[in-house]
């Protein structure tokens, strides 16, 4: 028992408080619409989804979008409502959410394409994606659909991957070598586990329910409400224990998904299979909560992983016209260097940072998608940032871990080649606790020479159904592993061609060995490799701009999805004027990244609790009300 008796009594009463509380304010803000100033519009009014226009594969033209360089005169071409910096999924959808209410909101990415981790690039005739390799089921209606139509016109489409999404292959370097795959659809996980492990079966079932209550919709909502709320009612809410009394996102928050697996299973393969996809999360399993691996798995594996048709870049593309339709700008190749801010308000961004190129662009609304670490630290003077109560986090949450991202151009179509709508992971090992642990320790050179210990495949010839047009000869692999910001860290701020030799050897003996590994286990690939290309996480840094090339921002730790935290790190900078987007206000990935947008334009447009109404309503009436709760959003 978690209370005595006479304790419990208490809490109920204490909670009966509170509650009356909670709902008090909610109704006056719900009802009374203090904060709804009616002066912009509801960017859910009215379905915006056009007719679907074919695939734009005219790359000069895509790239008049895509490529559309600063200038001064751009810039200061009117008076914007918003600047936003940083054109990743987070950034992108909150201008366009923005423009939908009918403001004009100036975009300014430094990197020379439009996307973040959205965007593809072409080299040698192939092309590559950088940063989504599947996302969850966008073909069901869920609210997140919803969402993501609204502000692509609809424009935006998704293949389903196949039906075993996932390939395991565990001790793939050595004799004892097994396969598993991961097959989706509403529970053929869990029935297929405990076909696979009969004896477990009780323990199979007891993790799934566990699992289960950890993407219970209504735990997720409490983890987004608390970004929303006022931080006093939050520590309030602390206080008495309530976030982790009334949702099981925060309940189950603090066990690991390592803790909950030892508990439950004893076969070594079953514990792998229920907690590879942590490696996603690039930290061990006993330091990714079980509600984060939850909302990963009901997301890609229960209902099916997509990936979008003609490519990540078609997400940038497609989110550009909104923007610009209400006469807003998206312009690339423009490095905030500065927040502009007078008597502690913002007042807007300074791009460039040499004395006679800077230009000042001034706008009432900041909103940052360059990450809360490079945003407090580096783009506002410390007396300024220290005000926000991000502030502390700072120092405690680390930026997160890096990858080496290796990227192979091959001859001949994906079926000639048996390249699959599927995501292979490697290990050379089946101890996936032990494996990453040990991988976070080691530095790159120590690999050389032996197997990695986790590699990811997929291919965006094979998952893309729009590819065999586009490129009917030839397929893509992307290849990712683990490597240490440390190991390559002597070659930071050193633009992309002038590294020197040395990091030109470490990293193509790094691309090389991986390539081995991967041609041992899948030989048809060998004579077809025409390309190869490796990024390491000072190229991640160099173009996604992130705190010590870490692959997301701020790392996965469980702490980090805790009650007090997940308040802290919210839309709202706690400096006027700035706010938060993109993935450090929720979590990585694609639909977390949709979420954290909506989050910040529900409070820069003053409908915290509204725009979910607005959006849901319109889903209802284009698609009537979800069946299931899970329809809603996974
Ligand atoms: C290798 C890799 C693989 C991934 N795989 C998947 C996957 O399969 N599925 C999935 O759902 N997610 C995946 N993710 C995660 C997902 O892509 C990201 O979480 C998400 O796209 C991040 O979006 P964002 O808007 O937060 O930031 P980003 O996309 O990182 O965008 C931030 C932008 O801000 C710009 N910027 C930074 N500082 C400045 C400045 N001072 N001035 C101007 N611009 C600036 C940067 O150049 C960048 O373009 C992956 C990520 C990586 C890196
Ligand atoms: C962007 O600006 C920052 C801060 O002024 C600077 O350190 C960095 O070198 C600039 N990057 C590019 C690519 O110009
Ligand atoms: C696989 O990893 C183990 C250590 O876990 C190591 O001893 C072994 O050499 C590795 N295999 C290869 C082929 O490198
Ligand atoms: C990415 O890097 C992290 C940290 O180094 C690691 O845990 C993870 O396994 C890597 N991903 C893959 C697919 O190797």
């Amino acid at each position: 028992m978690l209370f005595e008796t006479g304790l419990l009594l208490n809490v109920r009463i204490q909670l009966g408080i509170i509650l009356a509380v909670f709902v008090g304010y909610w109704i006056k803000r719900l009802f009374f619409r203090t904060e709804t100033t009616g002066k912009w519009k509801s960017p859910f009014a009215e379905d915006s989804r056009t007719p679907l226009t074919p695939l734009n594969t005219d790359h000069a033209k895509r790239d008049e979008t895509m490529k559309r360089a600063f200038t001064k005169k751009l810039a200061n071409e009117k008076k914007w409502d918003a600047i936003v910096i940083g054109s990743g999924i987070g950034g992108l959808s909150t201008a366009a959410l923005l423009s939908k209410a009918g403001m004009k909101v100036l975009v300014l990415e430094k990197h020379y394409k439009c996307g973040g981790a959205c965007h593809t690039f072409r080299d040698n005739g192939y092309e590559f994606d950088v940063g989504i390799h599947y996302v969850g089921n966008f073909i069901r209606p869920t609210l997140t659909r919803t969402l993501l139509e609204q502000i692509s016109d609809g424009q935006i489409k998704f293949a389903k991957f196949d039906n075993n999404v996932e390939r395991l292959i565990l001790d793939a370097m050595s004799p004892s070598q097994r396969e598993y795959t991961i097959s989706s659809g509403p529970n053929a996980f869990e029935n297929q586990l405990i076909k696979q492990f009969p004896d477990e079966a009780q323990g199979i079932k007891t993790f799934f329910r566990l699992l289960k209550r950890g993407y219970n919709p209504r735990g997720a909502m409490a983890w987004f409400a608390v970004k929303l709320l006022p931080i006093w009612f939050t520590k309030v809410l602390q206080f008495f224990g309530l976030p982790r009394l009334l949702s099981d996102f925060y309940a189950l928050g603090e066990r690991s998904v390592q803790e909950v697996l030892e508990s439950h299973v004893k076969n070594k393969d079953l514990k792998f299979l229920l907690s590879y996809s942590t490696t996603g999360f690039l930290v061990p399993p006993s330091r990714v909560s079980l509600p984060m691996m939850s909302l990963l798995h009901v997301h890609c594996c229960e209902y099916g992983s997509c990936y979008p048709i003609g490519g990540a870049s078609e997400m940038p593309f497609r989110i550009i016209p909104v923007i610009e339709r209400s006469g807003g700008r998206v312009l690339m190749k423009a490095n905030v260097s500065q927040i502009l801010t007078e008597g502690g308000k913002v007042v807007g961004v300074r791009v460039g940072n040499k004395e006679n190129s800077m230009v000042d662009i001034h706008a009432p609304i900041v909103i940052s998608d360059a990450g809360m670490h490079n945003t407090l630290l580096d783009l506002l003077p410390e007396k300024i940032a220290e005000k926000s109560p991000a502030w502390p986090l700072m120092k405690t949450i680390k930026p997160s871990h890096g990858n080496l991202s290796i990227f192979v151009g091959l001859r001949g179509t994906p079926e000639e080649l048996g390249l699959t709508a599927q995501n292979i992971w490697i290990y050379n090992g089946s101890d996936l606790q032990k494996m990453l642990t040990e991988a976070e320790k080691t530095s790159i050179q120590d690999f050389l020479g032996k197997a990695f210990p986790s590699i990811f495949l997929s291919s965006s010839a094979a998952k893309d159904p729009s590819w065999k047009n586009r490129y009917p000869d030839r397929s893509t692999l992307s290849i990712l592993t683990c490597a240490a910001y440390s190991d390559f860290s002597q070659w930071s701020g050193q633009s992309t061609k002038k590294r020197g030799d040395d990091y030109m050897s470490l990293k193509n003996a790094i691309g090389q060995n991986v390539i081995e590994q991967v041609t041992t286990l899948f030989p048809k690939l060998k004579d077809a490799i025409d390309y190869i290309n490796v990024g390491s996480p000072v190229t991640i840094e160099h173009y996604l701009s992130t705190k010590e090339g870490g692959t997301y921002n701020m790392e996965h730790d469980y702490t980090r999805f805790g009650p007090e935290q997940s308040a802290l790190l919210r839309p709202e900078s706690g400096i006027e004027g700035l706010y938060f987007t993109g993935q450090d206000v929720t979590s990585c990935g694609f639909a977390s990244c949709l979420y954290s947008a909506f989050l910040c334009a529900s409070v820069i447009l003053k409908k915290r609790y509204l725009l979910t109404w607005e959006l849901f309503n319109l889903h209802r009436k284009l698609y009537g009300l979800p069946k299931g709760r899970n329809d809603l959003f996974y």
